[in-house]
């Protein structure tokens, strides 16, 4: 299942992604971590020191090794040239799973040590002005949506997204990608504002969307957030001292954390859990093609050269029963 954490910058979408990864973690599921957001914050938030975190080799910097894995022997594209982040997969396609050895996690996935297991973090590395712009040929998140794109994901295993609300994932349908996506907001009109962007976006494609309230002090902040958000707003989440410590760099035993919190973390879970199950893969493979079709028309056909809406297999749905079980 995948989960994207989404919000305001400083709303707290590294900090929450972190804590429920550990959750996850710590209840013995597997889980594949990606820092696709602007600030590159998540591998400090899971623990890693300064170096460590720097030296996490960058999805973006392998995006044409990425291309020519997935595109693996499909007969519709003809080179990782031609192959855009919104190619979807089709016969001959690579796809992947969330626990398996393969050539993206070898080049790109590095496991980080948690109380009860590790995780394995992908990050799509450092980000210039040039990647913030519209559909981008070159943008970093590329790698991430051509991986999700072509995951074959189980109920009981995660993905985890930490991830900038941005234009380019409106452009691309990135923001389609998720069984759930959290947005994270502080109790303040800006917070909110995020939110209804970002509920437009997803009406129209059946985004499953609830508000995570944080850094939540006083019970007016929960009125608040009710007026503003409805029956949207799932859980909140307090100041949090297992967080300020594990900021300064001494992290207490998970276990330690704010049980309020923790009821929280676990709400979450449950959450993502109840939507998996709904999932439609046909209505997913769909949506994958309507994206792809329309940057194909909007910029893809003129960079690439080549008619990119030939590279959809009219007959092809993504699905548990075409990946190599595990
Ligand atoms: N519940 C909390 N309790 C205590 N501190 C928190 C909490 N949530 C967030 N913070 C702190 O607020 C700051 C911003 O949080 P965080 O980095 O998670 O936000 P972000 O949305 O990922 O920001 P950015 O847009 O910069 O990526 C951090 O210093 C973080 O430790
Ligand atoms: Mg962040």
């Amino acid at each position: 299942m995948k989960i994207a954490f989404v919000g305001k910058g400083g709303s707290g979408k590294t900090t929450l992604s972190s804590l429920f990864i550990r959750h996850l973690v710590a209840a013995g599921a597997p889980v594949v971590g990606i820092d696709a957001d602007i600030n590159q914050h998540l591998g400090p938030a899971l623990g890693l020191g300064d170096e460590e975190a720097a030296a996490l080799p960058a999805m973006g910097e392998q995006l044409t090794s990425i291309k020519d894995y997935l595109r693996g022997s499909n007969p519709r594209i003809a080179s990782a040239e031609t192959m855009i982040k919104t190619t979807p997969p089709g016969e001959g396609s690579r796809l992947v799973r969330v626990r398996e050895p393969n050539r993206i996690y070898d080049a790109c996935a590095r496991p980080v040590e948690l109380d009860g297991g590790a995780v394995r973090l992908m990050v799509t590395g450092p980000f210039t002005d040039a990647d913030l712009g519209v559909a981008c040929y070159h943008s970093k998140t590329g790698a991430v949506e051509l991986y999700l794109n072509h995951l074959v994901d189980g109920p009981d295993e995660y993905v985890v997204v930490d991830m900038t609300a941005g234009s380019d994932s409106f452009a691309s349908g990135m923001f389609t990608r998720f069984d759930m996506t959290f947005l994270v907001a502080e109790p303040t009109r800006k917070g909110v504002s995020v939110y209804r962007q970002y509920k437009d976006y997803a009406r129209d494609f059946g985004v499953a969307l609830k508000v995570v309230g944080n850094k939540i002090q006083e019970p007016d902040d929960i009125d608040f957030l009710r007026e503003e958000v409805g029956d949207d707003l799932l859980v909140t989440v307090g100041r949090s001292d297992w967080v300020r410590a594990m900021e300064k760099g001494r992290p207490p035993r998970f276990d330690e954390l704010e049980e309020a919190n923790a009821r929280a973390l676990g709400t979450l879970r449950a959450t993502a859990d109840a939507t998996y199950e709904q999932r439609d893969w046909e209505r997913y493979t769909r949506q994958m093609v309507h994206f792809h079709l329309k940057n194909a028309e909007s910029w893809g056909n003129e960079r690439t050269g080549v008619d990119l809406a030939a590279q959809v297999d009219p007959h092809f749905v993504l699905g548990e029963s075409l990946a190599t079980p595990v």
